[in-house]
């Protein structure tokens, strides 16, 4: 039996997953689906958790007692790799899967107890960004076999590009063209100049670690690919505290770039080169998903770490 409070608008999936028909057809399925599921792996589940827009997550307990989270992710393309990429680095830095169904992109996972998100944790922007690059140098360092069925960086920015460049043309004359322009050509032009390759996180932000007693840190919601890790850093960089607000954002973003990539060892020119093209794919997809004030201010971070960059 799910509980009470389960499902509806207080729910963010419910508020955020209203554009298309099949968005709202898949949420009127879900609570038969989450019924199925709590059957189906004998399990529990508790009130959901209210952060995450692209997934229905909440706290579950397996029949001997494990503490679980159930996640039901809305079917799309980068919540495709979530469960190959966690089973890759196998609980090393990640939350282990206990169970996983590819068709209703469901997954049960290793529940972080206390579960704190590095976004929320005591300690200043720097400490926390340095236990942020510890983690992410550690998923890093697992080579990628032969066989794992994941989507490469290039192939997928390529396609953003295209992306950026349609969604420009049809909504967002009245941004900076220049800026679009640029992160357009960088998701192209980055992933040839990589020189390593590894599993990266692909949704590396400060909502996305969390404290856990197996190991102290662990990633949860990986949108893995294999590529260039310097695509990895931008949101843990840009959404750890609010470095664009202050009035020398300037100062603080280089400072903090510089610091990261000194600790990961990657070109700080690369961090920040992937931040610009990152900013830009996310504001035309915020653009397209109907939120331009979103699109206006990502906009402006790429523009101002265009500026920190020389680009
Ligand atoms: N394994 C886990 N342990 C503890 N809490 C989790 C776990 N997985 C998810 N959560 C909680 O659920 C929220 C949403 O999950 P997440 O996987 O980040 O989904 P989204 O893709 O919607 O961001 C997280 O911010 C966190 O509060
Ligand atoms: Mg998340």
């Amino acid at each position: 039996m799910v509980v009470a409070d389960a499902f509806g608008a207080h729910v963010p999936v419910f508020r955020e997953l209203t554009a298309s028909a099949q968005e709202r057809a898949w949420l009127a399925r879900l609570p038969n689906l989450v019924t199925a599921l709590e059957r189906r792996w004998d399990i529990h589940t508790g009130s959901p958790y209210r952060t995450g827009v692209a997934a229905w997550t909440a706290p579950a307990i397996t029949s001997d007692g494990a503490l679980a989270v159930l996640k039901v992710s809305w079917p799309h393309r980068e919540a495709r790799g979530e469960a190959e990429g966690l089973r890759f680095w196998a609980g090393d830095g990640v939350v282990r899967v206990l169970r996983s169904d590819d068709v209703h992109y469901a997954l049960l996972l290793e529940r972080c107890e206390p579960g704190q998100a590095l976004s929320e944790a005591a300690g200043s922007a720097e400490q926390r960004l340095a236990t942020a690059a510890r983690l992410l140098r550690r998923l890093w360092s697992r080579q990628p076999a032969g066989g794992l069925a994941l989507e490469r960086v290039g192939d997928v920015t390529a396609e953003w590009a295209e992306l950026v460049r349609e969604r420009y043309r049809r909504l967002g004359r009245h941004l900076d063209s220049g800026i679009v322009a640029l992160g357009a050509e960088l998701l192209v032009s980055l992933p040839t100049t990589a020189t390593s390759e590894v599993v990266v996180h692909g949704d590396f932000n400060p909502g996305n670690v969390l404290t856990a007693r197996r190991q102290p840190w662990l990633a949860i919601d990986p949108k893995p690919m294999i590529g260039d890790p310097a695509y990895d850093p931008w949101a843990m960089l840009t959404q750890m505290g609010s470095p664009f607000d202050g009035p020398d954002a300037v100062g603080v973003l280089g400072a903090r770039y510089r610091l990261f990539a000194d600790l990961v060892g990657e070109p700080v020119e690369r961090l920040l080169a992937w931040s610009v093209a990152r900013a830009v794919e996310s504001a035309l997809w915020a653009l397209d998903r109907g939120h331009p004030d979103a699109a206006h201010g990502q906009m402006a971070e790429a523009g101002l770490l265009a500026g920190i960059a020389g680009l």
